[in-house]
């Protein structure tokens, strides 16, 4: 039989060859290679930023790795490394072995760049300008008498405190924590936090720098003075939200959904367990590493049966996604609200979005809470493949216009069911949104 499509065969050919001649002639030249140094106090986000340029730069066909001295840490010495003691800059043990961790990673990631690398990416909290200063010289090739190598330090800033919190009490489940009871844990691994602050100097003196406010993913500090390769590139990455699967669902049906009630924290009726339970379903052979709810008991109703299918999942529950705060008419009905208080009714209906009840809120002044929550979200699912928000109708409301383009007069009506969810994808080369039903 004749091939389908004889004459494009070479021309892929063709196109395959030239790409690889590319990639190798891309890695032959030094000039281009690129060491990218995170700079960070532990939980701020350094390995998720580490993975978003990783990621985004093999789109790009530009061979990267991360070279992550935690994990080498965890290789060589597994659960002893997780006394808080071990970062104690005054321990001379912890100090030398923690100095060995480095310099082998650093070779690691200096031979990678001689080879077929392009851009090494060092996760590791660097964080005194001692061992910055030891980075550059080792890479300068002054030491080796090999080729210098670019070095371009990325450090990542958030203190936000809950968030913070939220981190650490994820990071305690690694394998290190094993069996250390978790406030022991917690507590443990806040005091090697402080260690890390103690010897911590912020990005001054490099040459080049960005300081990135890595929940909002904001550049904060930019000092580029020689030619970076692939600086725009990184910068782009840097500061792009990206969302690789987000579900949105809303809660299940409530005893107040019944009598047209809005507010208040009413529980889920029959119907509503088992449209979590469809949900949980229909989600069991997704991984949901995080689901982030409200702090009401309606969406975390909805969240426990998706978790308990899960092999390892955690409920976040934020106030930022609690549902609007309807001041005054908290717990009336839509009926009630016309009848007794028509003057709210009214004066709702003219100008929903910019309408703010009394003594609650309105979708206008709702917006920068639900906003930091995505970000919080975002920040703690630290790139995941797949996160889940389980909120309500106007919270949903603004999370979708926060992905999706819509004039502010239209946010308070998009359509919010509670028999389908949406898919979201927004990521710097794909954008879906698709409402889905799950039974
Ligand atoms: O399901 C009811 C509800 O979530 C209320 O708690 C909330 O006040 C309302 O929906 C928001 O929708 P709308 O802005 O259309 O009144």
């Amino acid at each position: 039989m004749e091939p389908k499509y004889p004459v494009f065969a070479p021309l892929l050919l063709l196109k395959y060859f030239a790409t690889i001649l590319m990639e190798d002639e891309l890695s032959k030249n030094s000039d281009n290679k690129l060491c990218i140094v995170m700079v960070g106090l532990p939980a701020r986000g350094k390995s998720t930023i580490a993975k978003k340029l990783r990621e985004n730069l093999a789109k790009h066909r530009i061979p990267s790795r991360i070279f992550n001295n935690g994990q080498l840490r965890r290789r060589i010495r597994g659960q002893d490394t997780s006394s808080p003691e071990f970062y104690d800059p005054n321990n001379e043990a912890g100090v030398r072995l923690r100095e060995r961790i480095a310099l082998t990673n650093l070779d690691r990631a200096r031979r990678y760049l001689q080879n077929s690398g392009q851009v090494a990416i060092i996760d590791a909290t660097n964080a005194s300008l001692k061992r910055r200063q030891k980075i550059e010289s080792f890479l300068s090739g002054r030491q080796t008498g090999l080729d210098a190598h670019q070095i371009l330090f990325v450090e990542c800033i958030n203190d936000d405190e809950e968030i913070l919190e939220t981190s650490i009490r994820h990071k305690i489940r690694l394998p290190e924590f094993k069996g250390v009871p978790p406030e022991l844990a917690m507590e443990g691994f806040k005091r090697r936090i402080d260690y890390y602050k103690s010897i911590y100097n912020p990005l001054e003196k490099e040459k080049n720098f960005v300081k990135l406010d890595s929940l909002n993913n904001r550049i904060l500090m930019e000092e580029i003075t020689t030619d970076i390769p692939f600086y725009d590139l990184i910068r782009d990455f840097l500061v792009t939200d990206s969302v690789k699967n987000l579900f949105l669902i809303r809660h299940g049906e409530t005893y107040f959904n019944l009598e047209d009630r809005i507010g208040g924290d009413s529980s889920l009726t029959p119907k509503g367990l088992r449209q979590a339970q469809a949900l949980a379903q229909y989600f069991k052979s997704k991984s949901i590493p995080f689901i982030f709810t409200s702090k009401k008991k309606r969406t975390i109703e909805t969240a426990e049966p998706i978790r308990a299918l899960q092999s390892n999942c955690t409920i976040v529950p934020l106030g930022e996604f609690n549902e609007i705060d309807s001041g005054i008419c908290e717990c009336m009905s839509y009926e009630e609200i016309r009848t007794q208080m028509p003057e709210v009714y009214h004066a709702r209906k003219k100008d929903k979005y910019n309408y703010v009840y009394p003594g609650g809120e309105g979708y206008a002044t709702m917006k920068e809470r639900v906003d930091r929550g995505i970000k919080k979200a975002l920040f703690l699912s630290g790139g995941a493949e797949n996160i889940m928000i389980v909120g309500h109708r106007a919270v949903n409301r603004m999370i979708l216009s926060h992905f999706l383009y819509r004039r502010t007069e239209d946010v308070p009506y998009i359509y919010i069911p509670q028999d389908r969810f949406y898919h979201i994808v927004a990521t710097q080369y794909k954008k879906l949104f698709q409402l889905r039903p799950y039974e």
